[in-house]
């Protein structure tokens, strides 16, 4: 047999675990591949990292870089620094990296001056709004990938009208569902719901931490006017983000928000956790690109607290409406959702939990990578 294929995963932050892990399940049963690892250390915090390996059932990560927080231009040059390192003492044959976070661009810019191909999971995907940080992550990561890996249709026409070869565009689902639905069934035994003191659609779980919501002071007052409109229809949950907290606090708003009446705040929960709370919301209200995703599957409204979004089919196809930040636009659709309206999902063929099963498929045949790993039955080994 020829030697095995070094793949190099990189991660950073919260959403790039969920992403990674169905990943290393598969490359763990195959044969031809060795599976690294690399966690950036873009976020540290217990409940912002650690607690995903250990809900994901993913190992220690092989590398941590431990670069921390910092302004964009820093992050990325400490993550690019120290990844370079790795690269060049590991030699790679492919760096994979997922989403739109500064890891995802640090990474793949580092491993393609050095020439080491780069598989972007979750490529094509637009807000078209350019003020997102993540949009320009998005852009630059796919324009340096050999092998972009697609979630929904509309992501394989935005890479065809920026002129990427289609022979490097695969629509193959997403990863992130594929742990939903591994994991679904385990999150049910959560205690989150009971230590919570709420019931099954009984309340609106909130997640918010957009700089463009959250940095501002104007906003998130917008925000807390909503919690006070909407705590008559039930429980609001609100876990709140490390950069959403520090904003609050610097304001001093964070005692306005304790005294919404029916208003529970949280720290940052665990994947498992939040899948429980997430299932079995009357409403999902959120800023997230992949929670937009999440409840599309699981069939929950989802009201997004902004004007775009990259993942359209969420709209057209399923649970989410867009309602930007106008106070009386949400709390309007806020009353629809608990008075019994609102639209479902219509899944599309390929959000079946089989994500990484293609993306390994295709690697696995790829003629550029396929020469190291020839003799191994591709179909065999990863079933
Ligand atoms: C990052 C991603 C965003 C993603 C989000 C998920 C970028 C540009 N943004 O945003 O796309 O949706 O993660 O959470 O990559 N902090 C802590 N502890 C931590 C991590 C961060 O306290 O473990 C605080 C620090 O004060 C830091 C701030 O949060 O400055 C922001 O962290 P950062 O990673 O820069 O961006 P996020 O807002 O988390």
């Amino acid at each position: 047999m020829s030697r095995k294929l070094k793949f190099v995963s990189a991660v950073g932050a919260r959403p790039n675990f969920m992403k990674v892990a169905p990943l290393h399940r598969i490359f763990s049963k195959i044969e031809a591949v060795q599976h690294l690892i690399v966690h950036t250390g873009q976020h540290y915090d217990r409940n912002m990292s650690k607690v995903f390996f250990d809900d994901l059932d993913l190992p220690r990560p092989d590398i941590y870089l431990g670069v921390g927080s910092g302004s964009h231009a820093e992050q990325t040059a400490r993550v690019m620094i120290e990844f370079e390192k790795v690269l060049l003492r590991e030699k790679p044959d492919l760096v994979i990296v997922v989403g739109d976070v500064n890891s995802t661009v640090a990474c793949s810019l580092a491993a393609a001056k050095l020439q080491v191909p780069v598989a972007h999971v979750e490529a094509g995907l637009r807000s078209f709004d350019r003020a997102m940080p993540e949009e320009l992550n998005r852009i630059v990561t796919d324009v340096l990938s050999d092998y972009l890996f697609v979630t929904e249709d509309v992501g394989v026409e935005n890479l065809a009208h920026e002129g990427i070869d289609p022979d490097k565009v695969f629509l193959v689902g997403d990863v992130m569902v594929d742990s939903l639905v591994v994991y679904r069934e385990k999150a049910k035994a959560s205690e989150v719901k009971r230590i919570m003191g709420v019931t099954a659609r009984s309340y609106t779980l909130v997640t918010l931490h957009r700089p463009s919501n959250v940095d501002d002071e104007v906003n998130l007052k917008r925000i807390l006017e909503i919690f006070e409109r909407i705590e008559k229809h039930g429980p609001i949950i609100f876990p709140i983000h490390p950069r959403t907290r520090k904003r609050i606090e610097e304001f001093g708003l964070m005692a306005h928000f304790q005294a919404v009446k029916g208003l529970l705040l949280t720290d940052p929960l665990g994947y498992l956790d939040f899948l429980n709370l997430m299932m079995d919301a009357r409403l999902v209200m959120t800023d997230s690109g992949g929670i937009q995703e999440e409840t599309f599957f699981l069939n929950v409204p989802c009201l997004t607290l902004r004007n775009s979004t990259e993942r359209p089919a969420t709209v057209s196809e399923g649970t989410n409406v867009l309602a930007g930040l106008d106070v009386d636009v949400v709390c309007g659709l806020t009353a629809e959702c608990y008075g019994g309206k609102w639209k479902r999902s219509t899944i599309p063929n390929f959000l079946d939990g089989r994500a990484a099963e293609r993306i390994a498929e295709v690697l696995l045949n790829s003629p550029k990578l396929k020469s190291a790993a020839d003799t191994i039955k591709v179909e065999e080994s990863i079933r």
